[in-house]
């Protein structure tokens, strides 16, 4: 008798509720930073105490991307999409989600359908790529002319130099040369011309190149670190501070120049 009873008591449990509820979800994104993707997917009503008596399946339009028959504890892959798992246990939960890697994952709608004995259902949810722009169009603009600047002010400079030493054809490929090589230049310059050499603005502006430096070095790593470039600003504000040393450089230089010019006069022209 009690058999019998308990029968009937799981078949009106599972024909009751003829349906599964998933969650509706809206769609979710994923950009060049993700190493994984997760699509979620929730029912919100399994029953089920064992995975014997449950089935997933997702799919993308026709294809399939992976498929979980509970009986038999196995996960199977479509073709393209190796990577795809889930996580069974969970799935007692309610949760069906997929995780993929990024270079699996494809933009448009997936399916995940959940089974559990006879009640069944299923939901689309849209996976997107967004595109990340690492720097906005004016962070690009002054990241090239900062840099720009700062080669052009230094030859400034270099021509203040040359007027008076000999050192004139070092320094030709200085167009392609990392900042940090501008601050060793400045060192340079300020050593080979006279009357320069180690000066209290001399070694601030130095001080200055490199902070800028440093910031600038931080702020890539920390740009790269992060994929996005939340630290921007850091960048742009340390190749803007070895620009603006590199200006003080070609002022005072020229300054300089221009003073010793007035103590001992040109010899040509
Ligand atoms: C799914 O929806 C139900 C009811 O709307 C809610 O109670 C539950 O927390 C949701 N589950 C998840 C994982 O979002
Ligand atoms: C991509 O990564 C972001 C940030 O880590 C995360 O919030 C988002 O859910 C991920 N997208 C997907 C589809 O997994
Ligand atoms: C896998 O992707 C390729 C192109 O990316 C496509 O031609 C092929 O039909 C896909 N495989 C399946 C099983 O749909
Ligand atoms: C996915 O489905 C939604 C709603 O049905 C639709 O608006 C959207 O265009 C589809 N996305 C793709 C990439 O097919």
């Amino acid at each position: 008798m009690w058999p019998l009873v308990v029968l009937l008591l799981l078949a009106s449990a599972s024909c009751g509720s003829a349906q599964l509820i998933l969650n509706k979800t809206k769609p979710v994104e994923y950009t060049n930073c993700n190493k994984t993707v997760v699509i979620p997917c929730f029912v919100s009503n399994v029953e089920a105490t064992t995975l014997d008596d449950l089935y997933l399946n997702w799919k993308f339009g026709n294809e399939n991307v992976l498929t979980f028959v509970g009986s038999q504890r196995t996960s199977t892959t479509g073709n393209n999409f190796s990577s795809a798992s889930i996580v069974p246990e969970a799935l007692l939960e309610g949760t069906a989600s997929l995780k993929l890697d990024k270079s699996d994952a494809v933009p448009g709608n997936y399916t995940c359908e959940v089974t559990e004995l006879s009640r069944e259902g299923e939901a689309i949810i849209e996976l997107k790529y967004r595109v990340v722009n690492w720097f906005s169009p004016n962070e690009n603009i002054l990241i090239i002319i900062f840099p720009m600047l700062a080669i052009l002010l230094f030859w400034g400079q270099f021509g203040v130099v040359s007027e008076h030493s000999t050192a004139r054809s070092s320094g030709l490929g200085l167009i392609v040369v990392p900042t940090v090589i501008l601050i060793l230049l400045q060192y340079a310059a300020f050593m080979i011309a006279p009357a320069i050499g180690m000066s209290f603005f001399s070694i601030a502006i130095l001080i200055l190149q490199v902070l800028g430096f440093v910031l600038s070095v931080v702020g890539l790593r920390l740009c790269i670190l992060e994929c996005v470039a939340l630290h921007s600003p850091l960048l742009i504000s340390g190749l803007g501070i070895i620009a603006l040393a590199e200006l003080l450089g070609l002022v005072y230089m020229k300054f300089i120049a221009s003073n010793q010019r007035t103590i001992q006069p040109p010899r040509s022209k």
